[in-house]
């Protein structure tokens, strides 16, 4: 068994055992991966300022999230396909993060539905949704995430339409692959995946298959998007959502100040800063170079959360002293998942725990939620004079 000792050993593993297809699609921005880059390359910009001869004994990450209370102020985020990383991957990492403490959220593109979630989980997760054209599906989603009782609802903002990501449309990318010489000859060399797909019947979208009329190709996200996304979706049906929620709202894919004070306006209890892992607006600025504009406007109206470009604890102290109360990965987990299912999950969870322990004590810090700007060392133009 290999030596993990951070989140990259877990990616090399994950390369290896999973189909190339699931892989890239983890792995991939969209269109020349500008931002995509930008999210971790941003992170790699700030430093973290050292204080020594600081009692280091009690440290705690432990925090909440839309007063939930977290182990570390670390939620897993919504992935679609999931559930092709390895075989019922979403109840996978539902499990871990639920014995982790903290959120595990479901994507409306799942694998593994949220009933099916539901019935292998003991605590509450969160559920993000996509808004479709059929309103039907849409109020039968809110429903569905009522039932499974669900604690938050995350609408995601910024994926009305697919950014392309160029290795999707080369893999020809579905789930579950289609039987081609090419994706044959590449599942051939990756007999753990194979064997797992083989003992579970999720290999679709577990969420709409049988729920969503109208789709020509079941097994492709780009025609799902293409077909069943609403390109109408405006803030007046982000107010009909909440009211239909009437529970924890977080909107996801703010990156702009007007949508953040538009977004507390509405009373949601927090806003995701997101460039959806740069697999949408390729040439948007990174979410940790918005954070802080972001955190100055709405911060004390609504929690403010960020996602893009974490891959260490270290990335998330980051986040936190510019002023984030929570974070999520994405990337992160999903190496893990894919390199070793469920303990992956957990290893990645338990490598950044980790390494935030280690990094507030070096940090002359005690507590995640008490970490705050004079803790970095911001270069000079990181926040830009952009127009
Ligand atoms: C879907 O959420 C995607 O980014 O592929």
């Amino acid at each position: 068994m290999p030596v993990i000792t951070c989140i990259d050993d877990l990616k090399r593993i994950h390369r290896r055992r999973a189909p190339r297809m699931f892989f890239d699609y983890c792995e991939s921005g969209s269109y020349t991966e500008q931002t995509f880059r930008d999210n971790c390359d941003d992170f790699a910009k700030l430093r973290l300022r050292q204080k020594v001869a600081v009692d280091m004994t009690g440290r705690t990450t432990a925090a909440t999230m839309v007063g939930q209370p977290v182990s570390m102020p670390v939620a897993l985020a919504p992935v679609g396909m999931t559930g092709m990383q390895c075989a019922d991957g979403e109840i996978k990492a539902a499990r871990a993060a639920e014995r982790f403490g903290v959120p595990f959220t479901l994507s409306t593109m799942s694998v593994c539905s949220i009933e099916d979630v539901a019935a292998h989980t003991t605590k509450p997760f969160w559920f993000q949704l996509y808004v479709m054209r059929d309103e039907d599906f849409v109020s039968g989603m809110i429903a569905r995430a009522k039932a499974a009782k669900c604690s938050a609802l995350v609408l995601t903002l910024d994926l009305q339409i697919l950014g392309q990501r160029h290795k999707d449309l080369k893999n020809d990318l579905t789930a579950p692959p289609r039987l081609t010489v090419k994706n044959l000859l590449n599942l051939a060399t990756k007999p753990q995946w194979c064997l797992g797909m083989l003992g579970t019947k999720r290999r679709s979208f577990g969420n709409i298959v049988g729920h969503a009329r109208g789709v020509g190709d079941l097994g492709s996200l780009m025609s799902w998007t293409k077909e069943q996304f609403d390109p109408q979706l405006d803030w007046n049906k982000v107010r009909k959502i909440r009211d239909a929620w009437g529970g924890k709202f977080i909107l996801k894919g703010i990156l702009d100040v007007e949508d953040a004070q538009r977004a507390a306006d509405f009373g949601a209890d927090a806003i995701i800063v997101s460039n959806h892992g740069g697999r949408q607006l390729d040439g948007a600025l990174s979410s940790i170079r918005m954070l802080p504009s972001i955190v100055r406007a709405v911060a004390d109206r609504i929690e403010v959360h960020m996602d893009g470009g974490i891959r260490s604890g270290q990335d998330v102290l980051k986040a936190l002293a510019l002023g984030a109360t929570g974070t999520f990965i994405g990337r992160s987990y999903i190496y893990g998942l894919g390199a070793m299912g469920e303990a992956g999950v957990t290893t990645a969870l338990d490598v950044i725990r980790k390494e935030m322990d280690t990094t507030l004590a070096l940090m002359g810090e005690q507590d995640v939620r008490r970490v705050r700007r004079e803790n970095l060392l911001v270069p000079k133009g990181f926040e830009g004079d952009w127009d």
